[in-house]
């Protein structure tokens, strides 16, 4: 797989998709709830999924796609080409807020990060990045963040695990630098990415995580489930990402 090739091709339906969300956000929205009262989707999330799925499915015939809002055929296991598709992320935010929210993508070779790339769909501004593509922001290289000490960093924890005190991170929260909560993993990613956390902790499905974990292997990111042992994504669980120190502290502190 050609990297370079690949990053034109998913950045092209990014833009695609932006201006599709763009007009459909002139239009009333018409939002449901899933699985409780504050676990939304909308007819952009699905006409946004739908979109893409028809592009990997043109351009991949032989990839699986493991997408949020049902209609993908579910990949039930990692072998070959897997496509992770989030078409909103922070959905509440782009109900509440017409703001803070990202369409995602990752990209996996038999369970390998190959590729991410995440939009932030008001500011236009897509990072993406891999193993093999070093992380940039609409194609302009980034400088990689610093890996800073614990109480130095400001850090991104899901709200509802650090007002409950889970795992010890409303402990954790207060001895960094401070927690900020963005309501959007794919814009945690990228503020990690850019150096303004150091890093996240939440409970996630493998879509809400693909995209960052493939982009922060060009910069040295460590995820991992809350145990510190390596991620299943096929699984929803606790995720913490974070440069080598960050990561470090929260493991430590959230299984103390
Ligand atoms: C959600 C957001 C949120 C995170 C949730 C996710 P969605 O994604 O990323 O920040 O805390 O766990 O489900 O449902 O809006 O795509
Ligand atoms: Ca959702
Ligand atoms: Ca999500
Ligand atoms: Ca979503």
């Amino acid at each position: 797989m050609e990297i370079k090739a690949l990053d034109e091709t998913v950045k092209g339906w990014l833009q695609i998709s932006r201006k599709q969300i763009l007009a459909a956000m002139q239009q009333p929205l018409t939002v449901a709830t899933k699985s409780n009262r504050n676990d939304l989707v909308t007819n952009v999330d699905k006409a946004n999924q739908a979109f893409l799925i028809q592009q990997i499915h043109a351009a991949f015939p032989e990839a699986s796609i493991e997408g949020e809002e049902g209609q993908a055929a579910k990949a039930d296991r990692l072998a070959g080409l897997v496509f992770f598709v989030d078409p909103i992320d922070g959905t509440m935010n782009f109900v509440k807020q017409q703001a803070n929210f990202a369409v995602m993508i990752g990209v996996y070779q038999d369970g390998q990060p190959l590729y991410g790339a995440i939009m932030d769909v008001m500011r236009n501004e897509v990072i993406s990045g891999g193993p093999d593509l070093s992380p940039n922001l609409n194609g302009e290289p980034l400088t990689p963040p610093l890996d800073r000490p614990f109480e130095a960093s400001l850090v991104g924890i899901s709200g509802p695990m650090a007002i409950k005190n889970r795992l010890h991170l409303g402990e954790l929260g207060l001895a960094s630098s401070g927690v900020r909560m963005s309501g959007s993993a794919g814009m945690e990613f990228k503020s990690i990415a850019l150096g303004r956390l150091g890093g996240y902790v939440s409970w996630l499905q493998p879509w809400d995580v693909a995209a960052g974990l493939a982009i922060g292997q060009g910069f040295g990111l460590v995820v991992t489930r809350g145990d510190g042992q390596p991620l299943d994504l096929l699984e929803a669980g606790v995720v913490v990402a974070g440069m080598p120190q960050v990561h470090a502290a929260f493991i430590a502190g959230m299984n103390a």
